[in-house]
């Protein structure tokens, strides 16, 4: 499905149809980035995740689902990352149609197809406990895109696996928006999911990205370089780089990830 290939996700379907979404939550606790505590979770609970390519099964994996609730919002000093509203499905699919914005996609999604993608996106917040949220900068109001985490189910030496990415209008780059986002999705993951680890991708030449991905933290080690398979051998997009970011420990709770600015 030509869908798949716009990700991340690139692949998102799941055996599981997606449920009702998460009732609402206190959303106290994650008012602002100090709240944000690094905690041990509770023991995971998971389910069998199955990939599709064009229609055909080809991954079958277990990834973690969050054993506490998704929090209504995440709050940072410059960032509200929310679920999505109606309103944010024009400035999505413009974005999505920005071609610099998708330079480094295969292609860009139609107007349905973005409004797929956001339903997609709530499902997975009602059936996996998180995913990718609507990033709205405070002091305007307005919807810049979104971050946040994403099960990884193609077929690498590192999947499956949970993946933070991003992907922002461009009126809003280069201010450390994707950063700071970044920053308060990896600690809610961490405090929610039982992951040692979150990753991150890209083709090789997406220098934003992989700075968003060093700016994080993450490491890179050249030996899990991979070609995604979810494009065509020979593809100029199809060498990607991996990023892994560990799970902090208790001692470290103070560290990059505690803190609000890119
Ligand atoms: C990648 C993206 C989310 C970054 O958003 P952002 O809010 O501008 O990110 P930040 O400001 O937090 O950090 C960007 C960093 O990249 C750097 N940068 C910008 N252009 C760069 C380039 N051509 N080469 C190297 N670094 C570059 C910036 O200087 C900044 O680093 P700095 O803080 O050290 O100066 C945004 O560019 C985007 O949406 N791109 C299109 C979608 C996409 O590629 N998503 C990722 C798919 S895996």
């Amino acid at each position: 499905m030509p869908h798949a290939l716009l990700g991340p996700p690139y692949s998102d379907t799941t055996s599981r149809s997606p449920s009702t979404l998460t009732a609402k939550t206190d959303r106290s606790w994650m008012r602002s980035p100090s709240a944000i505590a690094i905690v041990t979770p509770p023991p995971a609970r998971s389910y069998r995740h199955r990939g599709w390519r064009f229609g055909r099964q080809w991954h079958v994996a277990s990834l973690p689902v969050a054993s506490l609730p998704v929090p209504a919002e995440l709050c940072t000093d410059r960032l509200r990352l929310r679920r999505w509203q109606p309103e944010d499905l024009e400035p999505f699919a413009a974005l999505n149609d920005d071609p610099v914005v998708m330079e480094h996609f295969p292609s860009r999604p139609s107007g349905a197809e973005s409004d797929a993608m956001v339903e997609r996106i709530e499902a997975a917040f009602g059936r996996d406990g998180y995913g990718l949220w609507a990033v709205e900068v405070v002091a305007s109001g307005r919807f810049a895109g979104f971050t946040g985490l994403w099960p990884a189910t193609f077929e690498a030496p590192f999947t499956p696996a949970v993946e933070v990415g991003w992907r922002l209008a461009r009126w809003s780059w280069g201010r450390g928006v994707a950063t700071e986002a970044a920053r308060a999705a990896l600690a809610d993951g961490f405090a929610r999911l039982a992951v040692d680890e979150i990753v991150s991708f890209t083709s090789v030449g997406n220098e934003r990205s992989r700075r968003v991905m060093q700016k994080l933290g993450m490491t890179h080690d050249p030996h899990d370089d991979f070609e995604h398979p979810a494009l065509p051998a020979g593809h100029p997009l199809r060498r990607h780089v991996l990023y892994r970011l560990g799970r902090p420990r208790e001692a470290e709770a103070d560290g990059p990830l505690r803190s609000a600015s890119g």
